[in-house]
């Protein structure tokens, strides 16, 4: 009788966030009374403002927090939909909006609803690592657009030439860990090269909102075939409320209806009700956004006298991608020797960029004020 393996299975073999692990070894050195300076986690240091705990309150008392339609209560939906209009000028139909479990639960809906297994999907490198590890636990076809400090880390029509064909090209403008943004003519040629191509274009704009120098339109502005997906998580600083969406195009909304059915049957009804007052907030959220803005003028004013002197744009995000080449030759090194010596927490940028990772680590600068001044004089005396 042949004895069956009980091993994990292959498809669950992807990478780990690295970025899990500088987080685990800074809080136990915080546990044994460490004092550490976390520029390590992507989140923002502030709580969402009263309005949203207020609006949760009251659904806590009024409402029965049942399980809501898979796609989300309409009122959601709705409230998501006059947010394009206000916010963007783009009309969107209430029915195209799917309410999600964050930009996670919508990234593992848009691959399943839009690719069959073996489709090849071209990713940016340095990118967010958990479309990868997704998409090869779901079985598509990686396929890597190498974009470097000479292109600003940015997607170009001659890379997708380069490694086409491909049926699917994911994108994040503000990206993670670059910051880097497309213009929106750049965002528009790209649209347009996939619907040319009939490439399904993927749009992450779960940085929206967090920009320093000109305001993002949305890839649904320019392909009526784009999935966008956006978060709660991260202008809204709402991270652990778990609640996302997606602009679906309408030919795919009933595919991703059956998919989320079966998946989750529905997102936290509590957080749809929290998500939709947030919407309300944007006077507070944008004073957020004017703290990331004070620390990225202080890290960009300060980084280069620690040696630190080769930095990406940083157009948008809370993050700053530093080439550290000229430092040492292992990031992850380099940020494990910077963890124990000084007590500052950074990413090495391998979680990002398999490849060229090494040469990278990346600051987050989305905690307090004092934090980031502390944290950059720590590392100017440290490497002097
Ligand atoms: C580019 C990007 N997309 C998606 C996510 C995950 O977002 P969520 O918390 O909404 O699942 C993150 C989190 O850091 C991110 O940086």
């Amino acid at each position: 009788m042949k004895i069956k393996k009980l091993d994990p299975s292959l498809r669950s073999n992807v990478a780990p966030f690295f970025a899990m692990e500088v987080l685990r070894s800074a809080n136990q050195l915080e546990a044994a009374g460490n004092d550490i300076l976390h520029l390590e986690v992507g989140e923002p240091g502030f709580r969402p403002p009263e309005k949203v705990f207020n609006a949760a309150k009251y659904a806590i008392e009024n409402e029965a927090l049942g399980y809501t339609e898979a796609l989300g209560l309409p009122q959601f939906r709705e409230g998501i939909a006059h947010h394009y209009e206000q916010y963007y000028g783009t009309t969107i139909e209430p029915d195209n909006v799917v309410a999600t479990v964050g930009a996670s639960g919508a990234f593992l809906l848009a691959f399943l609803a839009a690719f069959d297994v073996g489709a090849r999907i071209a990713v940016v490198e340095p990118g967010y690592p958990a479309y990868r590890n997704i998409l090869a636990a779901l079985g598509l076809h990686i396929v890597p657009i190498c974009a470097g400090a000479r292109e600003r880390f940015k997607p170009t029509i001659n890379l997708l030439e380069d490694v086409s064909p491909i049926d699917g090209l994911i994108i994040a403008s503000p990206s993670n860990p670059t910051g880097t943004m497309l213009t929106n003519d750049e965002l528009a040629t790209l649209a347009s090269w996939c619907e040319s191509n009939r490439v399904r274009l993927v749009s992450d704009e779960i940085y929206h909102g967090i920009n320093y120098k000109w305001e993002p339109k949305t890839a649904a502005s320019f392909n009526d075939q784009a999935i966008v997906i956006n978060s709660f998580s991260k202008y809204f600083a709402m991270t652990g409320w778990r609640i996302g969406w997606m602009i679906s195009p309408p030919g795919l909304t009933p595919a991703i209806e059956r998919l989320a059915q079966n998946f989750f049957v529905s997102p936290s009804s509590l957080s749809q009700h929290a998500g939709l007052a947030a919407l309300g907030c944007r006077m507070e959220f944008d004073q957020y956004v004017k703290s990331y803005a004070t620390n990225r003028r202080f890290l960009l004013d300060h980084l280069p006298s620690a040696g630190f002197d080769k930095l990406a744009p940083a157009d948008g995000a809370f993050y700053l991608y530093a080439d550290v080449s000229n430092l040492t030759d292992d990031s992850g090194v380099f940020c494990r020797e910077m963890l124990r010596e000084i007590g500052v927490a950074t990413t090495p940028g391998v979680d990002f960029d398999p490849q060229q990772g090494h040469r990278y680590l990346r600051i987050s600068f989305a905690g307090a004020e004092p934090t980031i001044v502390s944290a950059t004089e720590r590392l100017v005396e440290w490497l002097s």
